[in-house]
């Protein structure tokens, strides 16, 4: 069978530096979908630190999908105030209405979480891997960079967009990450935020630093490239 070292490596690091999130379930409990559905929707264009107290807030007065979808959209757009995009909250809302119109689950596939308001790839991806701990890589802007350094992958962003989807696809076989695919997804999110930072990544710290090109070549720092606007 195939193996991937790096999901080893992830796993270890996440069990011991994990950032503790309110999103997050706490070590042996299951995920609450919901909460990964709100937490990602905010996460899209915003900072871990900003959607914090926003989230929180949210879960106080919407405690379940049920509650949210029922509630008036003004209630919702007044949570929203300040953090941006707004038209994340008229989808987040409809897409809480949709659900309860279908039953009150949240979908269970990638296909069906896709056909919902503001859905796309990204937060099926993180849905399905983090809330359902089923195999699915969500890629962002911290798995694009974390993926562009371990290959030194030295073309420009945004062409390069594709390939390096292709090669963090590959990132999670092995046994390791096919059993906590959710745990494997946020290890890379943390070490992306904490550690393989844009500017000044921290491969000292890295668990990633043994088997990345970029690190061992000394360019970590340089890569990904950006094409000039
Ligand atoms: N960025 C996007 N989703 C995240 C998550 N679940 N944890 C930390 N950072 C994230």
């Amino acid at each position: 069978s195939t193996n991937s070292p790096y999901a080893d490596l992830i796993l270890h690091w996440y069990d011991h530096h994990q950032r503790i999130l309110p999103w997050r379930a706490k070590k042996g409990e299951a995920p609450n979908p919901y909460h990964v559905l709100l937490s990602e929707i905010m996460l899209q264009q915003t900072q871990v630190a900003t959607v914090i107290p926003y989230f929180n807030r949210f879960i106080q007065d919407f405690p379940t999908i049920c509650d949210l979808a029922k509630a008036s959209l003004d209630h919702v757009m007044s949570l929203w105030t300040g953090l941006g995009y707004y038209s994340r909250a008229r989808n987040l809302h409809q897409c809480a209405q949709q659900i309860v119109d279908q039953g009150g689950n949240i979908p269970t596939t990638i296909n069906e979480l896709k056909k919902l308001s503001g859905i796309g790839d990204y937060t099926a991806a993180a849905i399905y891997s983090i809330g359902f701990n089923q195999p699915a890589v969500p890629v962002d802007g911290n798995v694009e960079r974390i993926t562009a350094r371990l290959f030194a992958i030295k073309e420009s962003l945004p062409a390069i967009k594709p390939k390096l989807a292709s090669l963090a696809k590959m990132l999670n076989q092995g046994q390791a990450a096919q059993e906590r695919p959710g745990d494997f997804a946020q290890g890379l999110f943390d070490i992306g935020a904490t550690i393989c930072k844009p500017k000044n990544p921290l491969c000292l710290l890295c668990p990633l630093s043994a088997v990345c090109k970029a690190c061992l070549d000394n360019i970590a720092n340089d890569l990904p490239k950006r094409s000039p606007k």
